[in-house]
């Protein structure tokens, strides 16, 4: 059975007084029926792994650089944020892709430097309105998943998770249903599992996309959703925990 893992992406909304409140707020919580991490901005993550280290919850950043070292002014390295002592990192953004124009092989280039240091890599795919509407929504999660599925070896894989998130749903209030998200989670799914049936079954796949507390349940009950990426939500400790506890 996998364990249903909440994420929690911060996105560019946090201070040091907000971090530092919501982090002591999970740190008190119980959570431990399911796996917690949350995603706070770079110049949170100290104090993320200060206020978390007797917590069973884990920290990430959400995203790093495709390079190692070396003359990349702005950019933080994966073994940086290891430094640090996160765990994970978000790779592939729907925000990266849209703003920061990142390819599907940039996004396997950033998740080589995240898996090369142990880390997590959590990997973000999903369709825009047009591309639903279009009836091109597996065709673009196929084509987002295709590097990886091709380039990362099944050890690697296992540090490995997907996060669907329909570009439609993330901040617009507007969940995707339980059953067009579990269409699309069976559908990554069955992509796993032509690459090896043990890889299907063990790779945790969450939804995100305007998940609240009130949502969470019946997404959870699907058979295929094994947890969720949070962003909204993720900021107001209460309705986290409320994700969590569901
Ligand atoms: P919201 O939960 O605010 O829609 O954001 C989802 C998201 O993008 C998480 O990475």
């Amino acid at each position: 059975m996998r364990r249903l893992l909440i994420a929690g992406n911060w996105k560019m909304n946090a201070s040091m007084t907000t971090s530092s409140a919501l982090l002591s707020e999970l740190v008190n919580a119980d959570i431990s029926t399911c796996d917690v991490a949350v995603f706070p901005p770079f110049p949170y993550l100290a104090l993320a792994a200060e206020s978390l280290r007797a917590s069973s919850v884990r920290f990430g950043a959400q995203d790093c650089s495709d390079e190692l070292s070396g003359a990349y002014t702005g950019e933080v390295s994966a073994a940086m944020l290891r430094d640090v002592g996160a765990s994970m990192v978000l790779v592939g953004h729907s925000e990266r892709r849209q703003r920061h124009h990142e390819t599907d092989a940039l996004v396997l280039k950033k998740a080589q430097q995240i898996l090369a240091e142990d880390m997590t890599a959590v990997v973000c795919v999903g369709e825009t309105l047009a591309q639903r509407q279009a009836g091109l929504a597996e065709k673009t999660v196929t084509e987002q998943l295709s590097l990886l599925l091709s380039q990362l070896s099944l050890v690697q894989w296992q540090r490995v998770v997907i996060a669907y998130e329909p570009v439609w749903a993330i901040g617009t209030g507007e969940t995707a249903s339980p059953e067009q998200a579990q269409s699309m989670h069976a559908h990554i799914r069955q992509l796993l599992g032509q690459v090896s049936v043990a890889l299907a079954e063990q790779t945790r796949i969450l939804y995100g996309g305007s998940v609240k507390s009130a949502s969470a349940a019946e997404l959870f009950a699907q058979p295929d959703i094994d947890g969720a990426l949070v962003g909204g939500a993720s900021l107001d400790a209460a309705e986290f925990l409320a994700i969590c506890q569901s």
